[in-house]
């Protein structure tokens, strides 16, 4: 078994805010990222790609597969966006560091050809990132 990690970056700006909680209960819990017309961040991303090697190429997967993957059904849709707004897969979801590594993850599992997702990890700063492998 080996493992392939493809690295992706984007821009994107969120509001954390839970519409179930008072305005002061979700300033008590989110803070800062609650502040009303949102703030953005870099996002590093890394997609980890699990499985046998193919004999005939001596790849998991091509790389510059995986990227058109990452391009096509997660970068082009969240690099530049307000993730409140903008994005169908976030739609209706607190736009936590959690909930997009597991939105990314719905947005690619059906589509690895090669190998299975494994995990991806979502870096929201240099010292946060999550990772979700699917369960
Ligand atoms: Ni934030």
């Amino acid at each position: 078994m080996v493992y392939v990690t493809r690295r992706e970056v984007f821009s994107a700006a969120h509001r954390l805010h839970n519409p179930e909680l008072t305005d002061q209960e979700n300033e008590d819990i989110f803070d800062k990222c609650n502040n009303y017309h949102g703030h953005g961040h870099n996002y590093i991303l890394e997609v980890v790609v699990a499985g046998e090697i193919n004999p005939k190429t001596g790849y998991l997967i091509d790389l510059k597969k995986l990227k058109k993957i990452l391009h096509e059904h997660v970068i082009s849709k969240v690099d530049h966006k307000h993730l409140n707004f903008d994005v169908p897969f976030m739609e209706g979801v607190n736009p936590t560091a959690e909930n997009i590594a597991v939105g990314i993850w719905n947005q690619l599992v059906d589509n690895i050809d090669e190998g299975r997702l494994f995990s991806v990890k979502l870096f929201e700063t240099e010292n946060n990132y999550i990772e979700y492998r699917g369960e």
